[in-house]
């Protein structure tokens, strides 16, 4: 009777153990998967504030490693659409460092005005050329040709053209899209070829390209202003990849929201806030990240942002995103059936 009852438990039992492993083992899977997550989560946010925390430590531990921005990358900064915005901000904040300033934008008396407030303020030297980028291939030649004997150690990819206004891919004019497809994938990708070579001969030089925060997921009703940024965001850290061994750094910066003319169509982006700051502000946090890190939001209000939003999964950012695209259409449009009116 007793050898019989155990032969009964004796399978229940090896199935519970069954169960009971299988449980486990999905337990443990679960766990390490979320154990994963949160590490990959938090190193891809806080690897851009490590290295930066790294380098400001750097000269108290390391005084003989510390350089400026000159004696890291030479004496030379190349800006494109330096006249305005971000740009402007970049030319002078990297004038302040010490660096002579190569200007690049289409309007003459703006690069002449620019210029002479440079060399003003600063003391350096400055150089302007016109050119406008939306022209694509033709315009290469002859900023390689008034680029040459300066041998540039910074290039800021930094022109960019946004819609007029956020609205379906078919509602934009088609030239439009060719300027913004010519000057936000064009200039970075020839303007970074046209000073690499120099560099490399240099062994030093760093270039910094201007994305949005925009590429982190499609954004409807800018679809191909963020597709465009999500293209420098891969660009650049492949060719990172690319120039490490020529010691040419490749910086990718993530702006949101900076008050400048190309928000235009929004008066609410235009007062400003915490998370929408001066260029000149932004421009004096981002350069300050040069050298420090490889890809950042080059504004601390940005980067709680940009690390809140990634929290979530992209289709709720897209959606998120097409909800605040739609109101800054409408707050456009309402403006404009405003000044009609008036
Ligand atoms: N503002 C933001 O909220 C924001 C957010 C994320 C990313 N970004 C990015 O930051 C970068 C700078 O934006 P921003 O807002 O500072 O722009 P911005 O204020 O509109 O200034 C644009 C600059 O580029 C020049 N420019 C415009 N079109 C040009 C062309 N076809 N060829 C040559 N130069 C041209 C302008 O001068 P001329 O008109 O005289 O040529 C001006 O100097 C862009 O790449 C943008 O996508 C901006």
């Amino acid at each position: 009777m007793q050898s019989l009852t155990s032969f009964e438990i004796m399978p229940q039992a090896e199935t519970l153990f069954s169960i009971s492993g299988i449980y486990y083992l999905i337990t443990l899977s679960v766990y390490l998967i979320g154990l994963i997550s949160i590490v990959l989560f938090l190193h891809d946010n806080l690897k851009s504030l490590i290295s930066i925390s790294k380098a400001v430590l750097q000269p108290y531990f390391q005084p003989h490693l510390s350089q400026s921005l000159v004696d890291k990358f030479g004496k030379w900064a190349v800006i494109t659409g330096a006249t305005d915005g971000i740009g402007r901000g970049y030319a002078k904040e990297l004038a302040k460092r010490g660096l002579n300033i190569v200007l690049i934008s289409r309007t003459k008396e703006k690069l002449i005005a620019t210029a002479n407030e440079i060399e003003n303020l600063y003391k350096t030297k400055t150089k302007w050329i016109v050119a406008d980028f939306s022209k694509g291939k033709e315009i290469y030649e002859h900023i390689k040709q008034e680029l040459l004997g300066i041998p540039v150690g910074i290039l800021v990819n930094n022109v960019g053209r946004m819609y007029d206004y956020p609205d379906e891919l078919c509602n934009q004019p088609e030239d439009l899209l060719w300027e913004i497809i010519n000057i936000n994938i064009g200039a970075v990708t020839f303007m970074s070829r046209l000073v690499i070579p120099e560099m490399k001969k240099q062994r030093k030089g760093a270039i910094v390209n201007i994305s949005s925060g925009s590429e982190l997921q499609p954004t409807p009703l800018v679809a191909v202003y963020a597709a465009t940024k999500r293209y420098i965001r891969s660009l650049s850290l492949a060719i990172e990849c690319e120039l490490y061994e020529h010691n040419i750094t490749v910086q990718c910066v993530i702006p949101g929201f900076v008050v400048t003319k190309m928000n235009q169509f929004s008066e609410t982006l235009l007062q400003g806030n915490y998370f929408t700051p001066p260029a000149e502000t932004y421009a004096r946090w981002a350069v300050f990240t040069l050298g420090k890190t490889k890809e950042t939001t080059g504004y601390w209000t940005h980067a709680m942002v940009y690390c809140f939003i990634k929290l979530f999964p992209e289709w709720l950012r897209m959606r998120v995103g097409h909800f605040a695209t739609k109101q800054f259409r409408t707050e456009y449009f309402i403006s404009q059936a405003k000044r009609k009116i008036m």
